[in-house]
């Protein structure tokens, strides 16, 4: 949005007093330039849906949630002109956070901001932070129906702790625990049988990088300066060899989100392929998208492949159930990444707290209105438990 795109005068949207409509406010950060960050097109067609579903909906950011205010200045988006507009709009009774980046949600005054709207009493949030996937793991690690999901992994604080994992498994990935698309991903193979046994292999913008090293110390050394570029702790965990198609390892993207019952619901699966010469599936990294059913039958056959899509099935609810009780935050949706590896096991990677819009049209649509059913479920609840009008 270019600022003077933006209506000079602010118009008041609504009347708080006036409105029975519920109001859903996106958050997201300030950004001195574009007014607000995040992706705009996933935000305008959030509001659009939610116009269509009886709410009032619109993009509102830190610096404009003021609690102390009956009405906020926030921001609206007229598909017609194609402009982004601010208007003044009711106090929010659901807040949906959207803030983008781990940087911006750890600024102190933004965390101080989170908190507080945790505490009223009349405005619901949901999503309230990242996660990392070291304490997912944690997280999944403390239930017995969760465990079996989950790879081997150990936070990477030593040479030590990759030898004694090698020691287990040939093959590991090596990940940042704030990582993101791919960025910063190592794995690591030992081939006992060739004079330089251990091959590292470094994800990169496009493709990857593949080095041989002789040692176990050598192997360390590079991956320390790597993981000491990337800044951030890292995780080593056992690798799984994934179903494969023409030789492309793929793995499985779930959207998980909570229906107007409030409970946790698949919304669709999706799968990516992985690029030709990368070790993960992202398609900014050179991979693609593909329907995961016509992947697990030609990888297992019709029956199998059903009989894998069902466990898949049953499996996030379980999983979402988990990491939404360990978290200890509302949450109303996440994305998960799965591997299937090559006899139909079901392994979970990572789970996304701000989850990538889902390009299958049947997925995205339904991701849309399935926001807003949550925020239905959650404002109703919330009225009956202040003894205000029901339904
Ligand atoms: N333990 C593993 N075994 C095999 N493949 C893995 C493993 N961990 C990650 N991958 C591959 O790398 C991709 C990226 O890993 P992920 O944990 O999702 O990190 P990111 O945050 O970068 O998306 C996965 O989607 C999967 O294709
Ligand atoms: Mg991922």
């Amino acid at each position: 949005m270019k600022p003077g795109t933006l209506t000079a005068e602010p118009a008041a949207h609504a009347d708080a007093a006036a409105n029975e409509k519920p109001v859903l406010a996106i958050l997201t950060i300030d950004d001195d330039i574009q007014h607000f960050r995040g992706n705009r097109a996933n935000f305008a067609d959030l509001l659009a849906t939610g116009e269509q579903m009886g709410f009032i909906a619109y993009v509102l950011t830190v610096k404009h949630l003021k609690l102390d205010r009956p009405r906020l200045l926030g921001y609206t988006y007229d598909s017609k002109s194609e402009n982004w507009a601010k208007a003044y709009f009711p106090r929010p009774d659901i807040i949906y956070n959207r803030i983008p980046q781990r940087e911006d949600e750890r600024l102190p005054r933004v965390r101080k901001k989170l908190l507080s709207v945790a505490r009223q009493p009349d405005i619901q949030l949901f999503n309230r932070r990242f996660f990392n996937k070291w304490t997912l793991f944690q997280w999944l690690n403390e239930s017995k129906q969760t465990r079996p999901f989950i790879p081997e992994t150990k936070r990477l604080t030593e040479s030590l702790v990759l030898s004694s994992l090698l020691r287990r498994h040939s093959h590991l990935y090596l990940k940042p625990v704030r990582g993101k698309a791919g960025v910063g991903i190592m794995s690591v193979r030992v081939q006992p049988e060739k004079n330089l046994p251990y091959r590292l292999q470094i994800q990169e913008e496009k493709g990857s990088r593949t080095y041989r090293c002789a040692t176990m110390n050598k192997l360390w050394d590079r991956v320390l300066k790597q993981s000491r570029a990337v800044g951030e702790p890292y995780i080593a965990q056992q690798g799984i060899t994934l179903a494969s198609v023409n030789g492309r390892p793929f793995d499985l993207r779930a959207l998980v989100q909570k229906n107007i019952s409030g409970q946790w619901e698949l919304t669709g699966i999706g799968a990516r392929v992985a690029g030709d010469t990368s070790i993960t599936t992202h398609v900014p990294r050179g991979g693609y998208i593909d329907e995961p059913e016509k992947l697990l039958v030609s990888v297992f056959g019709q029956e199998k492949a059903q009989k894998v899509l069902a466990k898949v099935r049953s499996t996030v609810l379980l999983l979402a159930r988990q990491i939404e009780r360990s978290s200890k935050h509302r949450m109303g949706e996440m994305s998960m990444d799965l591997g299937v590896d090559a006899s139909g096991g079901l392994w979970f990677f990572e789970a996304n707290s701000k989850p990538m819009k889902f390009d299958e049209p049947h997925i995205r649509k339904k991701s849309l209105e399935q926001i807003f059913r949550y925020s239905q479920y959650l404002y109703h609840t919330a009225r009956q438990h202040k003894g205000g009008v029901s339904p």
